[in-house]
């Protein structure tokens, strides 16, 4: 981009976080052009491999069989990296509240004295607080989306913490979450052959931290993106869409959308079980276009522990995946040094950066 003296980037990106209404608060007061902080360098460029896709995401009851729904998932962990469920268990009546209250916590007002302006800060100690782009001042390009972040383990914040309005339903999501966390952490174990409690005996099911996302309408969406492409750094993360859609996987180098399905939860590989399953599974990259539609919410579960301040862990690949024609691909890591390496660059500009240089 040529360089303009006239625009000063780091003052531009404080004037927004100083309204403590983020992207929701610049809607809201009628901006028709996206302001350059959102601007991609290279709109063209999401565009380009976005031909319609042959494959869809794997979809899986997990009602079904169990061998057959190990199977499925061993497949899609494998080649996919994401898959949709149903038959998940946590009721229907839980996924819409929780929707529904995080809508309502980011369509309230701001200003002095509301709960907004109480939350809005990026420090990382907190366990509830809201904010547009935790990123912000690292990365390249803002993205279209404001956060309302929820630390539920370890150390869980007082109820009263979370506005009311979204209290209850968030609590009662994050256990039905955590739930199907270890569920899923065990069919997982059972898919590359071990024992069915073996990655929540090394405590894969530990951390928990939910992002509760809106993403306004955008006026140019062509020019700006919702969340850039980025893998996630956990184990494992399970996230609610609502119907609006707009997210995409990067498959066989193409971006392939992740239809809503009403009911299902989408569940993907994060960097940390990619490198303890030593590649059996993969932490695929994903995105979120930016989209000129009705808001849209999504709620993403992240079971990582890097908060637990006394774990002293090390994670490799796992022993017994290993042999001679199967030796470790990835040097043993703390989660909080994998962590800092991944938070060391914005969301966007990493291209898994971070576990490339885990790499033996
Ligand atoms: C994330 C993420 C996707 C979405 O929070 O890591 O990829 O649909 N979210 O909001
Ligand atoms: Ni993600």
């Amino acid at each position: 981009m040529p360089v303009d003296p006239a625009y000063d980037r780091t003052a531009e990106l404080r004037t927004l976080d100083a309204t403590l209404t983020g992207v929701r608060g610049l809607v809201a007061s009628g901006v028709t052009h996206v302001p350059r902080i959102f601007r991609l360098p290279d709109p063209e460029e999401q565009l380009r491999a976005q031909e319609p896709p042959s494959a869809t995401v794997p979809l899986i009851d997990l009602g079904g069989d169990r061998a057959a729904v190990v199977d499925a998932i061993r497949q899609a962990a494998a080649e996919w990296g994401f898959f949709q469920v149903t038959g998940h268990g946590v009721p229907q009546e839980a996924m819409a509240a929780a929707v529904a209250a995080v809508r309502a916590f980011h369509e309230a007002d701001g200003g002095e004295g509301s709960d907004k302006a109480r939350l809005y800060t990026r420090e990382p100690g907190k366990a509830v607080k809201y904010h547009c782009n935790f990123d912000l001042y690292e990365s390249s390009v803002a993205n279209w989306r404001d956060t309302l972040y929820l630390r539920m383990a370890p150390d869980p914040p007082a109820s009263d913490e979370l506005p009311e309005s979204c209290r209850d339903a968030l609590f009662e999501y994050a256990k039905q979450v955590k739930n199907l966390g270890d569920t899923l952490f065990e069919l997982l174990s059972e898919a590359l052959g071990l024992k069915p409690s073996y990655l929540n005996d090394i405590d894969c099911n530990q951390g928990q931290i939910i992002l509760s996302h809106y993403y306004p309408p955008c006026p140019q969406p062509e020019l700006a993106i919702g969340t850039s492409r980025h893998s996630d750094s956990g184990f494992l993360t399970i996230l609610l869409q609502d119907e609006i859609g707009g997210l995409q996987i990067l498959h066989e180098e193409r971006w392939v959308d992740v239809t809503p399905t009403p009911g299902a939860f989408i569940i993907n590989i994060g960097d940390l079980l990619q490198l303890i399953s030593n590649d059996k599974f993969s932490s695929v990259e994903h995105r979120v276009l930016a989209k000129n539609a009705e808001p849209r919410v999504s709620i993403a579960c992240f079971f990582s522990t890097h908060f637990h301040p006394a774990s002293t862990r090390m994670y490799g690949p796992i022993k017994e995946l290993l042999s001679e024609e199967n030796p470790p691909l990835y040097k043993e890591t703390l989660v909080r040094d994998y962590l800092a390496r991944y938070y060391s660059v914005g969301l966007d500009g990493r291209e898994k950066t971070s576990l490339t240089d885990f790499r033996l």
